[in-house]
């Protein structure tokens, strides 16, 4: 979800490419000899490598190889060539354990995946790749704990909306210089698919994306996936830490849903199911994301007996927003999850020995009524929120805007005494830290069934952005206005950006939220702002003055 103050400029394409389906390279053969190359002119690694999923005996590896050098992503072209990996349990790759070829080809864009076994729990292991003269830059994954361990802590540098057009990735250079988390977790908007100056408009576009145009056909999508991967702050992110990512609707277009977007003009744009195809393809050929045969990215990670981690995609199988008439925010037949994913996260979370419950979620879940401010302040949030102007109290692309999935996940949670679910969130541009109310109405006096904490965005507009005021003014006076109408609702931040650092250990899950002192500033400084945690079995959040570390 994103605003916009201008539409783009409806320089629509009359024609998609078809989407060319394309399955991602084969898994590399552990073991197999070092790769005998072809002579395919210069590879080089341009886009950088990462890892993400991490197993306890496993993780996902990725690269993208330039053959020659018109094998630009979303070229189409290049020959195919042979990449070698290896992964070591040393910097220096004395001790290489695991190491194979695969074959890198245009049908792919050239991107390639190893998803390695065989490996230690809780270790962390330096990766690389080859193709004829070329070595990849080396990088730092880990593993996860094993499924019975009773693990002290972990973790994760949690992430989300990183407009590349908004400013730079300082959060992903501070992040990717601790040495200390398990995990990156990134909550979605990893891109967005707006044309050059439409979001936010050109004269505050700090840096040009490429392509220029509104991405639509799978060539575009690959072109905007290849340029984000040459941002430096973001390659040293994924050289650092393995990513565990999910998408919201930037990766497809604006408040996606499964039939279409508020981005998306059938016809002109071609047919919704095509461009969904195109953008599906090249996520899963760019992120560092186990290819998902059925199309969708949730799934479930474990981190020993410490947490489950629940990842949700809340676009594919989403109904039709209410405000479109499709009915109301309370309609009992819409959905926001769909009913199987629902079902999986119920069972799921019934299901679990583990002390945590993590719900990665795209979309802020804690209901939030915006009635009570000062039209001056409503209107930006408005904007900020998606909400009309007219003044309609909810945001009807977060799960306030499927009212019954809500009730039916909490009432789970109640009904079932599944106890510490920390749901955690992006997409809104703002920091928040949150009990999840059973009845937001008669909160506190009514039950929590969890927390929530959100991070605000990388770089993606937000209040002050939105007003062209300095950081802080307004957002003092509406985070206000919130959490008088909002009892559940303990902070909220609308004006800076940054990044968020999740610690969990078997007494309590804290977020310690980090800031970045300019996002128009390529060597922005980073600084701690606040620290919220949820101390087991409370469901409620409490303020801390110190984070962890
Ligand atoms: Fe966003």
């Amino acid at each position: 979800m994103t605003s916009r103050f201008i539409s783009p400029a409806p320089t629509r394409r009359t024609v998609v490419k078809a989407a060319a389906v394309t399955a991602v390279a084969a898994p590399a053969l552990l073991g197999a000899a070092s790769p005998a190359l072809a002579d395919a002119g210069a590879p080089a690694f341009l886009h950088g490598v990462a890892s993400g999923d991490p197993l306890p005996d496993g993780v996902l590896l990725w690269t993208r190889v330039t053959p020659s050098p018109e094998a630009v992503p979303g070229s189409g072209l290049g020959p195919d060539v042979q990449v070698g990996w290896e992964l070591a349990e040393d910097r220096g790759f004395a001790r290489v354990v695991a190491s194979g070829t695969t074959t890198a080809s245009a049908s792919a864009d050239h991107t390639v995946k190893a998803d390695v076994r065989g490996l230690r729990p809780a270790t962390a292991y330096w990766f690389r790749f080859t193709a004829g003269a070329a070595v990849s830059p080396a990088a730092r994954t880990r593993t996860a704990p094993a499924a019975d361990a009773a693990a002290p802590g972990v973790r994760f540098g949690v992430v989300s909306c990183a407009n590349w057009e908004s400013g730079h990735f300082s959060a992903y250079r501070h992040l990717a210089g601790r040495a200390d988390l398990d995990a990156i977790l990134h909550l979605g908007d990893y891109v967005y698919e707006y044309a050059s100056g439409a979001y936010p408009e050109a004269k505050y576009v700090v840096r040009q994306h490429e392509p220029r145009h509104e991405i639509v056909s799978l060539a575009d999508y690959r072109t905007r996936h290849g340029h984000y991967k040459t941002d430096p702050d973001l390659q040293a992110l994924h050289a650092a830490h393995p990513v565990i990512a999910i998408w919201d609707d930037h990766e497809f277009a604006n408040d996606a849903w499964a039939g279409g977007a508020e981005n998306h003009t059938p016809g002109a744009e071609g047919e919704w199911a095509a461009r969904v195809a195109a953008a599906k393809q090249a996520y899963f050929e760019w992120m560092p994301v186990r290819t998902s045969t059925e199309g969708t990215v949730f799934r479930r990670l474990r981190f020993g007996k410490l947490a489950d981690l629940h990842l949700l995609d809340l676009r594919s199988f989403r109904s039709a927003p209410a405000k479109t008439g499709s009915g109301t925010v309370d309609d009992p037949e819409r959905s926001i999850t769909g009913r199987a994913q629902l079902d999986w996260l119920k069972s799921g979370l019934a299901g679990s020995d583990a002390t945590w419950q993590l719900v990665g979620t795209s979309v802020m879940i804690s209901p939030v009524a915006f009635g009570s401010l000062p039209a001056y302040l409503l209107e930006p949030l408005a904007e900020l929120m998606g909400l009309p102007k007219e003044g309609l109290a909810a945001n009807v692309d977060q799960w306030d805007g499927y009212t019954d999935d809500r009730k039916e996940l909490l009432a789970h949670l109640t009904s079932r005494g599944i106890r510490n679910t920390v749901f955690l969130t992006g997409d809104i541009h703002m920091a928040w830290a949150n009990d999840v109310p059973v009845k937001a109405a008669t909160y506190p006096l009514s039950a929590s069934a969890a927390t929530e904490f959100v991070v605000t965005s990388v770089t993606s507009d937000n209040l002050d952005d939105i007003l062209h005021v300095a950081s802080g003014t307004l957002s003092v006076v509406a985070a206000g206005a919130v959490k008088a109408a909002n009892r559940h609702v303990k902070w909220v931040d609308m004006d800076h950006h940054g990044y968020g650092v999740l610690d969990v250990t078997a007494e309590r899950s804290q977020m310690d939220y980090y800031t970045v002192s300019d996002k128009t500033d390529p060597a922005a400084t980073t600084a701690w702002a606040r620290s919220y945690r949820t101390l087991t079995g409370t469901q409620r959040v409490e303020r801390v003055y110190q984070p962890v570390r």
